[in-house]
């Protein structure tokens, strides 16, 4: 197990965090406290949490192929419940994800209850 811990950046709104190397990279990202993160099985088998890993250096646990194609794997596409960081990262968020991500940082006015 790791004690070491990186910085995970999201790439679509710059926020980062701190994820240890013992945690994989979903929960470093719920730890944000974002609403709508999408978490499943959180064991690889459901797909929700994909990722595409954009820099970076992480290991990887058995993912099914059903949710990431070799292709897309060669790429960097990643369940991000299956990856721990080894290295800082960037990631981008993809499907679900993306929309809670993006989401939570429009600005207040925004709001569909500011319409004034
Ligand atoms: S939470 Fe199901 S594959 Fe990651």
């Amino acid at each position: 197990m790791s004690l070491l811990t990186y910085t995970v950046t999201l790439n679509e709104t710059g926020e980062s965090y701190r994820c240890a190397g013992s945690r994989s990279v979903l929960e470093g990202m719920e730890a944000l406290g974002k609403k709508g993160i999408p978490v499943g099985c959180r064991n690889g088998g459901c797909g929700v949490c994909k990722v595409q890993v954009l820099e970076g250096q992480y290991v990887r646990r058995v993912m099914s192929r059903e949710h990431v194609s070799e292709a897309e794997e060669a790429e960097g596409y990643v369940l991000s419940c299956r990856i721990k960081p080894t290295s800082d990262l960037r990631i981008a968020v993809l499907g679900n994800m993306k929309k809670s991500v993006c989401r939570t940082i429009e600005p207040a006015n925004s709001s569909p209850l500011s319409s004034t």
